[in-house]
């Protein structure tokens, strides 16, 4: 059965791009890339058809990993199309269920945090209007959730 992960942050350039991108590479190298399909929006249009950030790009590539994708906005057809949705941050999490007003998804709509085994953050900090120490910040922390999201699905 192949399950469908929807990562969702507010531009879907940063930290839903990183975290798609990870996942995807902590999946291939466990050899179960069948199993999985990943993908990853925007609660916000601003940025839709551009790729991950530069600076995330350049984070990642110091780590042997290239970032791929182009972004686009959630739409509410996400919660019926994924079996997983990842919120990054709160309010992600409240712009994703405002398009659930009858609550039948709510269940999909998950913390991308709650799956941290190491980290003690509660949400993906925002590393946009920050320095390059806040995109590896989040690489790393996104590394530990998507560890233990993957162990919570096999
Ligand atoms: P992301 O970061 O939500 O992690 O992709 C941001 C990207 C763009 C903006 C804010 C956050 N923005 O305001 O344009």
């Amino acid at each position: 059965m192949t399950q469908k992960l929807l990562f969702v942050c507010l531009g879907n350039i940063c930290r839903s791009p990183a975290a798609e991108n990870i996942m995807n590479h902590l999946i291939a190298r466990a050899g179960i890339s069948d199993r999985f399909i990943c993908d990853s929006a925007g609660t916000g249009g601003w940025h839709v058809g551009a790729p991950p950030d530069r600076r995330m790009r350049a984070a990642a590539k110091e780590r042997g990993l290239d970032f791929v994708g182009s972004a686009r906005q959630f739409e509410a057809m996400d919660l019926r199309e994924f079996d997983l949705i990842l919120a990054m941050d709160r309010d992600n999490y409240r712009n994703i269920l405002a398009l659930d007003p009858q609550g039948k998804f709510a269940h999909k709509v998950k913390m991308m945090c709650d799956y941290c085994e190491t980290y003690p953050d509660k949400e993906v900090p925002d590393p946009y209007y920050g320095g390059a120490d806040g995109f590896n910040y989040v690489i790393d922390l996104l590394f530990d959730a998507c560890r233990g999201l993957l162990k919570s699905l096999s």
